[in-house]
């Protein structure tokens, strides 16, 4: 296959990934499978995509650079701007749920914090998406790149409009935060660890120790529970697995995935290697 139909497949493939889950959400909701509360399960739903695609988008580029495969940087745009197209629908969902009154809407995601923060990440991936094309790259310049920084930011807003909307139940919020965590402290390490077992060892440790801290701190600062508590829940293996434990796991497979890579990359050169041998011919 040549690396052009390669972008193209991977495209399409993308583009087909992103789209399924509101087709089967809207198929579902057609055919009443999302009853007695429909409009809950669509806010539920759209709101997870968001946050999935918002960290698929961001793990475009340590997974160029893990799997040595250009054609990513293809698909990181669409990736993103589905996302912020996700958290449109979710914004829709939640205005249809207050019977399309905008009054009611304004006042509150003024009133509610989590929905305040909410629509502040919402305004910045919109802006975000509306600005990926290479045109406004173009007029951008510079500015560009500085724009597109404020993805971290709002990205981590969300996660906290996720945590707080958790009330309790902290689990899916921190396991994704334990991931973020991952994929800001790649950023952050130099070029010769960012590819190297030992700094995926050193990510692996530092984003689980990270998920703990996260989630210590959140039931100790909002729920007022002593932050030791939340270890003693790693040593029942009944309550496994823990946020951490997954993000230890999810870490792990990273190192896996990779190991894979490099051996079929290295099969593939030694293969080729022989096979460019076995066509000299012998003097
Ligand atoms: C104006 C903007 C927003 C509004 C009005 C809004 C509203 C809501 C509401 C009402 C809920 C459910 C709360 C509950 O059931 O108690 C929710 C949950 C959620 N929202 Fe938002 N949200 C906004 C922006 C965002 C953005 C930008 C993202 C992510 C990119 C996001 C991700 C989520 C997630 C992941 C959940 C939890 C879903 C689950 O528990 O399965 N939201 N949001």
């Amino acid at each position: 296959m040549t690396a052009k139909q390669k972008i193209f497949w991977l495209r399409l493939v993308t583009l087909v990934g992103l789209c399924v889950p509101a087709v089967e959400l809207a198929w579902r909701w057609w055919n009443g499978d999302l009853e007695p509360r429909p409009v809950t399960v669509a806010t539920h739903a759209t709101g997870d995509w968001a946050i999935i695609f918002l960290m698929l988008s961001l793990a475009m580029t340590p997974a160029r650079t893990l799997f040595d495969w250009m054609p990513l940087v293809h698909v990181r745009r669409r990736i993103g701007v589905a996302a912020a197209l996700y958290a449109l629908a979710h914004l829709l969902v939640y205005v249809l749920d207050q019977k399309w009154n905008l009054l009611v809407v304004a006042t509150e995601i003024l009133r509610r914090f989590y929905l305040t923060i909410g629509f502040a990440s919402l305004v910045v991936l919109v802006a975000l998406a509306i600005t990926s094309t290479d045109g406004w790259q173009k007029r951008l310049k510079r500015n560009w790149k500085r724009l597109h920084w404020l993805v971290y930011p709002a990205v981590a807003v969300a996660i906290v409009h996720f945590f707080i909307q958790s009330k309790v139940r902290i689990g899916e919020p921190a396991f994704t935060a334990g991931l973020f965590a991952w994929l800001m402290l790649w950023r952050v390490l130099p070029a010769r660890l960012q590819k190297s077992w030992g700094g995926l060892a050193l990510l692996a440790v530092a984003a689980t120790l990270a998920t703990v801290v996260f989630e210590a701190a959140w039931y100790g600062l909002v729920n007022g529970l002593d932050p030791r508590r939340v270890l003693s829940p790693y040593l029942d293996i009944d309550l496994a697995p823990r946020p951490a434990q997954k993000v230890l796991l999810a870490s792990l497979l990273v190192m896996a995935a990779v190991a894979l890579r490099r051996l079929f990359l290295a099969a593939n050169r030694l293969w080729t290697k022989r096979y460019i041998q076995s066509t000299i011919p012998a003097p």
